[in-house]
């Protein structure tokens, strides 16, 4: 099979197309002929040698991917053989390997694909819409809330534009760009402002006037994110859940106190230790999208071969929502 292969950490040249030989289903495992893997911010981080996890750095060489939709097409050793032919898609977490035509899978973390979904919006769902939904759970967004959002065009950002905006909370959208800032726009924020643009706190500010902030989503950090927590009001929520600027924003408990910041919470890491496990959240992502109460947006799509492209896209922030491979 064809798979993309990383033998040295560095930049995404290091991300290679090559053959190997087609894998087999282990005892308890599937095989899966993927038609969508995702493409993830951290699968970067990774590449370059960070770590995603507890696990530490990646070791080589390894093909990435965490998570991928398909059709299986091999059951291993006590597996039941119903599974065959079905179309599933399941998060791959550390164990990678989802950037190849084949990917190999415990059986009992896949998970059926609803009918209405197709493989990409079924592989948005698996782990950003898993994310987005633990992020609401927290944040539990309501009527009357100002929500801002960073990076609001994003995997995540979308789906958090959505669903915030339908508990009939006002959203202020954060983004880089006219294209994404249209999107967001179009999604139902009610402001959305460029924060690439020095002067962006003041622009929220006259576009709210007067009214304050009540909760931030943040999956940005650093000094994006501080200014974003600053715009909170007195009683304001905060919810920290990725650093795609690098770091997660400088803050104290010396602030959270003198802001009056109510909830500072975050969903990070270990949210795989949460208690009750992922598989719920993730069923209820998939159930989601397919009920209509969210739409992936699948902005960027890149055959396998590209991979690297599509890291490249990433770092330099030219991606709109999910991006995904095709094998
Ligand atoms: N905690 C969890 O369980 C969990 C799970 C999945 C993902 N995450 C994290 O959540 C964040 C969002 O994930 P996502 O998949 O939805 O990603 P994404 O938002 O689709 O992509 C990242 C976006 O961050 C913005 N950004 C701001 N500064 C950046 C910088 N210096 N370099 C690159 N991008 C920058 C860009 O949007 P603009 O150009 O509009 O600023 C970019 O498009 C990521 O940090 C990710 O690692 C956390």
């Amino acid at each position: 099979m064809r798979a993309i292969q990383q033998r040295s950490f560095g930049g995404p040249e290091e991300l290679r197309l090559v053959e190997v030989p087609d894998p087999h289903p282990a005892a308890g495992q599937v095989r899966i002929r993927v038609e969508s893997a995702g493409v993830h911010v951290v699968d970067t981080v990774v590449r370059r040698g960070g770590s995603a996890g507890p696990a530490g750095p990646q070791t080589l060489p390894a093909v990435p991917g965490r998570e991928v939709a398909g059709v299986v097409d091999e059951v291993g050793a006590g597996v039941d053989a119903g599974l065959a032919g079905r179309r599933v898609v399941v998060s791959l977490g550390e164990a990678g390997g989802g950037y190849a035509e084949l990917a190999l899978a415990p059986a009992g973390e896949v998970h059926l694909v609803p009918e209405n979904l197709d493989a990409d919006a079924a592989v948005a769902m698996i782990g950003t819409g898993r994310t987005a939904l633990a992020v609401l759970e927290l944040a539990a967004p309501a009527a009357g809330d100002v929500a801002l959002v960073t990076a609001a065009a994003g995997g995540i950002g979308t789906l958090l534009v959505q669903a915030v905006r339908a508990a009939g909370a006002a959203v202020v959208g954060l983004a880089s760009g006219e294209q994404k800032l249209a999107l967001v726009r179009d999604l139902g924020a009610a402001v959305t402002v460029d924060y690439s643009r020095p002067s962006w706190p003041e622009q929220v500010q006259t576009a709210l006037a007067g009214r304050p902030v009540t909760l931030v989503l943040d999956g940005v950090g650093g000094e994006a994110g501080r200014a974003a927590l600053e715009l909170l009001g007195v009683g304001g929520r905060l919810v920290m859940f990725g650093m795609s600027s690098g770091s997660l924003p400088p803050l104290s408990a010396e602030d959270v106190y003198r802001y009056g910041i109510t909830v500072c919470a975050a969903v990070g890491a270990r949210l795989v230790r949460r208690p009750g496990g992922l598989r719920p959240l993730a069923e209820q992502a998939l159930a989601a999208a397919a009920g209509g109460t969210l739409t992936p947006v699948i902005g960027t799509r890149f055959p396998l071969a590209e991979a690297a492209a599509a890291h490249t896209a990433i770092e330099s922030r030219a991606t709109l929502g999910k991006v995904v491979l095709h094998p």
